[in-house]
Formats: structure tokens, sequence, C-alpha cells
């Protein structure tokens, strides 16, 4: 048997993709199905006076509407210990439980009815009455003021001494838009009640905390609920937590006795389901007279909500990527009258990256060193914020084979000086970093005696190709075909796994896929005849099973303790800039990345160049318009909240540095969701700045920031 990790498997999930046969959570045929359409708070803050839904009741097809003043009150019982994906400070938003507004586009009556048209026509037949009160709309007003005391401080050396005595001082400060989580699937919940047994069709990126939130949201154990979720088209960090449309489904199943589903519409979807936030950053560096960092300090400001602390470890990175002996980094949230952000890939990461990388490219120009060589000047042998060593750092192959690739060597260094035709061109590059996690996870391995194998653990494929990948690690540890496995994921009554997130699936389910596998391989062992029979499928019939089965678990160990576990990577963009309409294309995009192991070189591929398209999108396009008047979302439509399209996008190409991260888990693999975004924006700003002369420091960069004297 070849090996099967390493190699370019097609998606094993694609075919029934392409002709529809993939269900989604809206999509389970339910016998006596009804629909549920929401109506959403049109002020900020203040409370509902009145609610008068006489119009809605009386709507053809309508068999419920439900307001705080008719809903259960439901116990929302608090967890023992917090999931790591929910904010640690606060409340979720307890839904139609009272009259409080906390943000434009709050949930405040939902309507059911036998048809989603019926629904949704008595939606808005309801009439709300409101007290309006003063609310927090305005980000920059609010970032602008002296900290409050909500957030944290750290420090490393006397970065403020340190930074009185360098040679060369940058010192700069970066927004970024709030970016709103926008996958193609809208999020939608399905809800069946039996008796007091309650099964959820739902979009999400983690079937176990959904079970668990909603057992804890209506005070039943968990055991009595199900959720069941094999297909994601797109989360991106959207589907982790549980929002509260999943417990409207519930609510408005048990309180109508029929299945019902909830399926967001994309104007519901910008203030439902978590954003990344609108972020103020400020960066100082220091340096000697060669470029070496002597001072770093990071400041970044982001929002919250009004019921709930969501936090980013935006500065994260600059105390650990750069050598630096003194860091000071200070962070902070305050409330606004939004809904709780949530992760959106690289969650944080990508925000304090591209300030960084920014800052990086500005101290280069000052300290008249090549970008590149500024970086490798200030390479960290180690983790600087823990002080252990990487269980794997490849960085420097990471810039040098992308730049050997991307022909930086042809740059002319001077802003401005290279051009084509009456275009400019500008190369930029930046370094991409985010942290390596695993977490315990568990699967099962069945041998069937017809000569095929079945595997399943409650993990969630939300399009990084989960189903591919480990299907790969299951066939290549059995000695069997990929065609030979068959892959089941998403499914409580599977064996537990961990949040499909923080690019961890791969290192923690792969290794219980593994296991899982020599597990059942042992137990063939000691079949009778075991040692003659060649074919597992003989040697099952000749034992008289139809099936042979074993579970297997991996979860991290000492090495948390000894090292420190990163992915990496470098991204070179070439950007042609039209001095006339102040327009920025991306020519070309080349990443390099240490992902440890690439266990499928296709998908891995797949995943970076997605990540590019994505970055490129925060870089020029992103951004949540916001009426600072009303606290309301302006664009909240595919329309005009812009995402890159086909033709915005030129020559992407990923390549793989060698190595695999055996320390960090035994599959070796660091994961690739997250570092694909990383170092995107940074590296297409950075191009922007070498194309024109004209540093822009807020994102998106529209053509306004680059034809304005
Ligand atoms: Mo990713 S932001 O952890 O889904």
């Amino acid at each position: 048997m070849s090996a099967i990790v390493g190699t370019p498997v097609s998606r094993v999930d694609g075919p029934a993709k392409v002709t529809g046969r993939a269900t989604y959570a809206a999509e389970f045929d339910i016998p006596g199905l009804v629909h549920a359409a929401l109506v959403t708070s049109a002020i900020a803050s203040g409370r509902i006076t009145a609610i008068d839904a006489g119009a809605a009741r009386v709507e053809p097809g309508v068999i419920a509407v439900l307001t705080h003043e008719n809903a259960p009150r439901l116990p929302y019982e608090k967890a023992r210990r917090r999931p790591p994906i929910d904010p640690k400070v606060g409340e979720r938003l307890h839904v139609l439980q009272g009259p409080d507004v906390l943000f434009s586009g709050q949930p405040v009556a939902m309507v059911v009815a036998e048809t989603l048209e019926a629904a949704r026509r008595a939606a808005a037949a309801i009439r709300v009455s409101y007290e309006e009160a003063p609310s927090v709309n305005h980000f920059e007003a609010e970032a602008s003021r002296e900290p409050e005391g909500k957030g944290s401080e750290d420090k490393r050396g006397e970065a403020e001494a340190a930074l009185e005595k360098a040679a060369i001082r940058v010192d700069s400060t970066y927004e970024h838009a709030r970016e709103q989580h926008n996958a193609i699937e809208p999020h939608a919940t399905i809800a069946v009640w039996d008796g007091g047994r309650l099964t959820l069709y739902d979009k999400t990126q983690w079937v176990g905390n959904d079970r668990d939130e909603i057992a804890r949201v209506f005070g039943m154990d968990k055991g009595d609920i199900r959720v069941i979720s094999p297909y994601i088209g797109g989360a991106f960090g959207s589907a982790l937590r549980t929002w509260p449309h999943v417990t409207l489904a519930a609510l408005a199943a048990r309180e109508t006795g029929r299945p019902v589903r909830l399926e967001l519409t994309r104007r519901e979807l910008f203030t439902s389901v978590g954003a990344r936030p609108q972020t103020w950053q400020r960066v100082i560096l220091g340096a000697d007279g060669e470029g070496r960092l002597t001072a770093l300090v990071h400041e970044a400001v982001s929002q919250t909500s009004q019921y709930e602390e969501y936090t980013e470890a935006t500065v994260d990175p600059s105390r650990s990527l750069y050598a630096c002996p003194n860091v000071a980094t200070r962070y902070r949230v305050f409330d606004m009258n939004i809904n709780t952000p949530c992760p959106m890939r690289t969650p944080g990461v990508v925000s304090g990256v591209f300030a960084l990388e920014v800052a990086m490219d500005e101290l280069a120009a000052e300290a008249g060193l090549d970008p590149v060589e500024l970086r490798l000047r200030n390479f960290a042998g180690k983790d600087q914020e823990s002080g252990l060593p990487w269980s794997s750092n490849g960085l420097k192959a990471c810039y040098a084979m992308a730049a050997e690739r991307f022909g930086w060597a042809a740059r002319n260094p001077e802003p401005g000086a290279m051009r084509a035709g009456r275009l400019h061109v500008g190369y930029g590059m930046a370094t991409a970093v985010y942290p390596a996690h695993r977490a315990p996870a568990s699967a099962s391995v069945a041998l069937n005696a017809n000569g095929t194998a079945s595997v399943r653990t409650a993990a969630s494929d939300m399009g990084p190709g989960t189903y591919t990948s480990l299907t790969q690690i299951a066939a290549e540890t059995l000695g069997l075909p990929v065609d030979k496995v068959h892959l089941e994921i998403g499914d409580t009554d599977m064996p537990v796994a961990p949040v499909h997130g923080g690019s961890i699936t791969l290192a923690s389910v792969g290794n219980a896929v593994a296991a899982a596998a020599r597990a059942v391989l042992d137990r063939l062992g000691t079949l009778d005849g075991a040692g003659t029979e060649s074919d597992f499928g003989a040697l099952l019939t000749r034992n008289g099973l139809d099936r042979l089965e074993a579970e297997g678990g991996a979860k991290p160990g000492e090495e948390t303790q000894t090292h420190s576990s990163s992915a990496f990577g470098a991204v070179f963009v070439e950007v042609r800039v039209d001095p006339d309409f102040g327009t920025v294309r991306v020519k070309r995009m080349i990443g390099s990345y240490d992902v440890g192991r690439v266990v499928n070189p296709k998908l891995a591929r797949s995943q970076c160049i997605g990540g590019m398209v994505g970055g490129i999108g925060m870089a020029l396009m992103e951004r949540v318009e916001w009426d600072e008047r009303y606290g309301r979302v302006m664009n909240a439509n595919l329309a005009e909240y812009l995402v890159p399209v086909s033709a915005d996008i030129g020559e992407l190409e990923a390549l793989f540095v060698e190595g695999e991260d055996t320390i960090f888990n035994p599959l070796g693999a660091k994961g690739v969701g997250e570092i694909a975004l990383a170092g995107v924006a940074p590296a297409v700003a950075n191009a922007v700045f070498h194309a024109t002369g004209r540093r822009v420091r807020s994102l998106p960069i529209l053509p306004e920031a680059l034809i304005q004297a």
C-alpha cells in the first residue's frame, strides 16, 4: 500500500456536494415541518413598550406568535466551566425573556406558520413600540477615550525607557473595519421534539457544545438532546457558538408541538452570528542602528456588546513573534450597542499582525533595510512570550522559498519607482503566524466483513476538507484504499470531538482517528486465524462477525509544557495601482507556509488560496457600513457588503516548506485554516505603499485614500 497521507486526494464529499446530495441544516425533510420568521428591533437601545401582533395572528397559516410577553421564561443555567469559545465575562443574550433592547437587530418577536411565506408576511405585520434610550454607536469617539479599566496589560522589560534610547523609532496608528461573517449557507436550525427529547439539525462547528448550550438554556439533561450537522456551507467562526436563533427554533417547536425550521435571512445574519470587531491599534517600534528591535509597544482597542465582553488575542503576536527584550502591550474593549462579536478566521491575530507587520515595513523603510532582511534580523529562535523553544519553526525557510519564487530580488526599493505602463507596481511582504493548539478527541473505526471500514467522530468540516483528510489517515493506517473507507461526522451520537475551530481539527481528531484505526487492527490480530488470513473481510467471516469496532483517542501531553507550537508563513504580493482612479488590484500573491506535515497538498493549497482571497477582502473591500446615528448596519446584504469575486483575484500560489512537527503531535500537522489568512492584509498594504509611496493604515484601503492629495 503506497502512502495516502501526503497525497492530493480529491474531496471525498465533493460528489455529494456538487450533486446536491449533501444535506445542510435547513434541508432535512421532516414530516409536518413548519417555519419561523423573526421580527428584530428597530432601535439600538431602550425597551419595548408594546407589541401589536393582532394583524399577524389572523394571517392565514399562522400557528403562533411569540414575544417576551407570552414566551415562557427559560432557565438559562450557567455553565460550570465556560466553553473556550464563549466570552469570559457576561451573559449570552436571553432571547424573548424581557422588554430590554440592547442592539439594533435583536429578535423581539417570532412567528410560526405553515409556510415560510406566511411566517414572513405575518412577521412584517407586527408593530413594536419602543421607549428609546441613549446608545453607544460611535466607535472612534469611544476608542479615543482614556481607558476605563476594562482590558489587560502585559509587560516584559522596560519598553518606555528603551524607546527613549532607540536609534530608530516608528509610531503609527492602524484601524480596520468591522467585518461581517457571510458564509454562503445561511445559519439555520430545524428543531424536532419527541416528548422530552429534542433533535436539532443545526449549522454548527461543534455539535457537542451546541447540545450542552441548549441543555443549559432549557434546563434539560444533555442526554435528551441530539445535534446533527453533517455538512456546513462555510462558517469561518460564525458557527462556533450557539446563537439565539437555535434557542428560538427549539422554543418555537416546543410551544407549537411541531417541527420548526428557522433560517436566518441575509439581513438578519448581519446582527445574529457575530463579526470581526472593528479595531483601533497603535504600534511603536524602537530599534538599534542595525534594525534590531529594542522596544515594542502595541495597544489595541476593540468593541464588544452590552451583554458580553468579547476579547481577542490582538496583541499576542507582538509578544512572541520577534526577538525583542522590551515589550509592552495593552488591550481594551468597550461596550457598544451591537451584537457580540466573535472569532472570524484568524481571530485577533490577523488584526494584530496587520498593525505589527505594517509597522515593521515602516521600520524597514526608516532603517533603509530590505523588509525581509529586517525580519531575519529580528527572528526569534524561541517563543519570546513563554521562553519555550518552538516545537518546529520553518519561518526562515518560508521567507527564502516565497522570496525566491516571487522574484523579490527584482524589487526596486524606492517607493513609486516601478511601473507597468501607466500603472504603479508595488511589491510588499509580511510574516504570517498563528499558534498551533490541539484538544482531546476520540473516534471509532469499524471493519466490515465486506472489506470496507466505517469511521465515526463528532467532528465538523466547514470547508477545509476534514472529510477527506480524516479518511486519508484512516485509510493509510488500515492499509485500505480511500474508497473503501467511509467517514461520518457531525452527530452528538458519535465519539466526542472538540470544536472545529482555531485550526485544531487535524492535529486533534486526526490523531484520534489514527489511534482508533490502530485499536481495531489490534483487535483484529486477536481473532482466530489472524496469522494466516491476509484479508480482514475473510477473517471476520471466519469468526462469524459482520463487523469489528474499536474506539481510540488522542490528547495533548507534556509537550505543551516544554514547547511552544505555531504555524508560520511569509506572504509576498504584487499590486498594480491606477494613479488616476486609486484602484488597487492584486496581480499575484505567493505564500509559503510551515504548517508541519501536509496531509493533503491539494486541500492545503485550497485552504491557503481561500485564505488569501479572504485577506484581499479584508485589505481592499470588506467593511460593515455603520450608521452612527441609529447603531444600524447600512449594507446588510451581499450587494453592498463587498467581498472579492473571481475578477478581483490574480494569480495565487501556496507553497509549503518541508517538515513535520512530531513534538507537537504524532501526526505532525500544525493546522492550516487560520495561518492562510494571516499576513495577507499587511502584505497588500505594504505593496500599496511600495507602489505609491502612500502609507494607508486603515482597512479596507479604498480608492479615495489613494487619490486624495
Ligand atoms: Mo475559526 S475563527 O476558529 O472558526
